[in-house]
C-alpha cells in the first residue's frame, strides 16, 4: 500500500529515528533512511530503497535530499529563560574576575537586574528581542522550546512576559511552550518577606495566568536563600489546582530537598540537580520524574557538573537543556550542551542525543508528539552536515545544522 504524502526526505546517510525498534542501536539508526509526512505528521519511515513502493508524494509536495548527511529529530530544549530585556555582560566580567553568582545576586544584580530591565520593557519590545533569540534557537536545530516567565515578579509584568511568549509562537516556526515562573526570585518590594510574595503568587498570579491560559507549566526556584521546599510546595500545589504541571529548579547550589519535592508532587521534571542527594535521585526514579541537566550552566558559572552517571545508573530518565538566560547560561546551542554532557558528565553520545530530544519531550509531557522520528509524531527534523552521528559532539563549538524541518516544512534556511 502506498501512503499519500506532502513531504519526503531521502538520502539520509544515517536516519536517527530514536526508536530502537526501527533501526540499529539505542538511537534506532537506519542507514540509507527516508521518511515521509502528511499534514505535518510523519506517515512513513524506512529505507530509501522502499520509498517507491511505500509513499506517493503529492505533485506539489516537497522533497528534501539529505545527500548522505545525518538526519535526526529537532532538539527539544525543555528549560529556557528566552524572554528578557537587557543583558548582563558586566556581571559576566565580574564573575571572571572572581565574584560569585550568588554574591552578585545578593548585591541586587543577577536575576533582579534582569527584572528591572524587563519591567521597563513593553510587550512589543520583549517580543522583538526574543524573536531574534528564537531565530538563533531555530538555526541551531531546536524545534520545540520551553520558555519561562520570572523576570517580571508582579502580576502585570509576569502576564506581560507570558503574553510576549504567546505572541512569539504565532509567526515563528519554533514551537514554544510557556511556563509560569513567578517564584523565580523574591522581588525588591518583598525583600525579607518571601512568604508574603508566595501569597501573591498563589492568590493572585496563578489564578490570573491560568484564567488567561497563558502557561502550561509552573516552576519555582527552590534554593537556599530564595524559596524553601515548603514555599515551593505551596506554589506548585496551587499551580496544580489550576492545571499547571509542576517543574522545579532543584538542588542547583545546595542540596535543599528539591528533588524529593519534585518526586512527591509527581513533577514533570526536576532541573539543574548539581547537588542532588542519593535519596533525591532514588525518589526521582521511583516517581518517574525526568532529571533535566543543564551542563551549560555549570560550564558558564565554573561549577562542578551534575552527577549525570548517578542518575543514569540509577535508572532515572535524563534530559538535557540549555537554560538559555542572560546570567547563568547564555547560549541557545543544544549541540554544545551535548558536547559538555559527553566530555564533562560522561554521558555516552547516544545517551546525550536521547536526552536532548526524546527525553526533553518527556520533560514537557510531549513524548508522544515530538522528540523521535516515528509515525504519527510531528515531522520535526534537522539535517546535520557531519558524516556520522559521533561527529555531533566531536567537532564542537560549530553549528552542524544545514536544514531544519518543522511540521513537514523546510523552515531553515528560509525557503
Ligand atoms: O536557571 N537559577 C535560577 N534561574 C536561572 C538563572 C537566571 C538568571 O541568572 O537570570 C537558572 O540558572
Ligand atoms: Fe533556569
Amino acid at each position: 500500500m502506498t501512503r499519500p504524502a506532502d513531504f519526503l526526505l531521502t538520502g539520509a546517510g544515517e536516519l536517527l529515528t530514536l526508536d530502537p525498534g526501527l533501526g540499529d542501536g539505542p538511537l534506532g539508526v537506519i542507514r540509507g533512511g527516508a521518511l515521509a509526512a502528511s499534514g505535518g505528521r510523519i506517515v512513513w519511515v524506512g529505507k530509501a530503497s522502499q520509498v517507491a513502493r511505500s509513499v506517493r508524494l503529492a505533485r506539489d509536495g516537497q522533497e528534501l535530499d539529505a545527500h548522505g548527511r545525518v538526519v535526526m529529530p529537532g532538539f527539544v530544549d525543555s528549560h529556557s529563560h528566552l524572554v528578557f530585556a537587557g543583558s548582563r555582560e558586566r556581571e559576566f566580567a565580574q564573575r571572571i574576575a572572581g565574584a560569585g553568582y550568588r554574591e552578585i545576586a545578593a548585591a541586587g544584580g543577577g536575576i533582579l537586574a534582569t527584572v528591572e530591565a524587563t519591567r521597563h520593557a513593553t510587550t512589543d519590545e520583549l517580543v522583538a528581542l526574543s524573536a531574534r533569540r528564537l531565530d538563533l534557537v531555530l538555526q541551531h536545530g531546536t524545534t520545540t522550546l520551553e520558555a519561562k516567565s520570572g523576570y517580571g515578579l508582579t502580576t502585570a509584568d509576569e502576564i506581560k512576559m507570558l503574553e510576549a511568549i504567546r505572541l512569539l509562537q504565532d509567526p515563528h516556526p519554533v514551537e514554544v511552550h510557556a511556563t509560569f515562573c513567578g517564584a523565580h526570585e523574591v522581588p525588591p518590594e518583598y525583600r525579607g518577606d518571601a512568604d508574603g510574595y508566595v501569597d501573591l503568587v498563589v492568590n493572585e498570579m496563578i489564578p490570573a495566568v491560568a484564567g488567561k491560559r497563558l502557561a502550561e507549566y509552573c516552576d519555582v526556584f527552590c534554593e537556599e536563600g530564595v524559596f524553601s521546599v515548603d514555599q515551593a510546595r505551596r506554589v506548585l500545589t496551587a499551580g496544580l489546582a489550576h492545571g499547571l504541571r509542576p517543574k522545579l529548579h532543584a538542588d542547583e547550589f545546595s542540596a535543599s530537598g528539591g528533588a524529593e519535592l519534585a518526586a512527591e508532587l509527581g513533577a514533570l521534571s526536576a532541573d539543574h540537580l548539581l547537588r542532588a542527594r542519593r535519596d533525591g535521585i532514588r525518589a526521582l526514579r521511583e516517581a518517574g520524574v525526568t532529571a533535566t541537566l543543564l551542563p551549560g550552566t555549570a560550564f558558564f558559572l565554573g561549577l562542578p557538573y551534575a552527577p549525570a552517571r548517578a542518575f543514569l545508573d540509577a535508572g532515572v530518565r535524563v534530559a538535557l537543556a540549555t537554560d538559555f538566560n542572560p546570567g547563568s547560561s547564555y547560549t541557545p546551542n543544544m549541540q554544545l550542551v551535548i558536547t559538555l554532557a559527553c566530555t564533562q558528565m560522561r554521558m555516552t553520545v547516544e545517551e546525550a542525543i536521547v536526552a536532548a530530544t526524546l527525553n526533553g519531550a518527556w520533560a514537557l509531557g510531549l513524548a508522544s508528539q515530538v522528540g523521535a522520528l516515528t509515525a504519527e509524531r510531528w515531522c520535526d527534523l534537522i539535517v546535520l552536515d557531519i558524516p556520522n552521528y559521533l561527529h555531533l559532539p566531536y567537532l564542537y563549538g560549530v553549528n552542524h545544522v544545514r536544514t531544519v524541518v518543522k511540521a513537514g516544512q523546510i523552515v531553515w534556511p528560509p525557503p
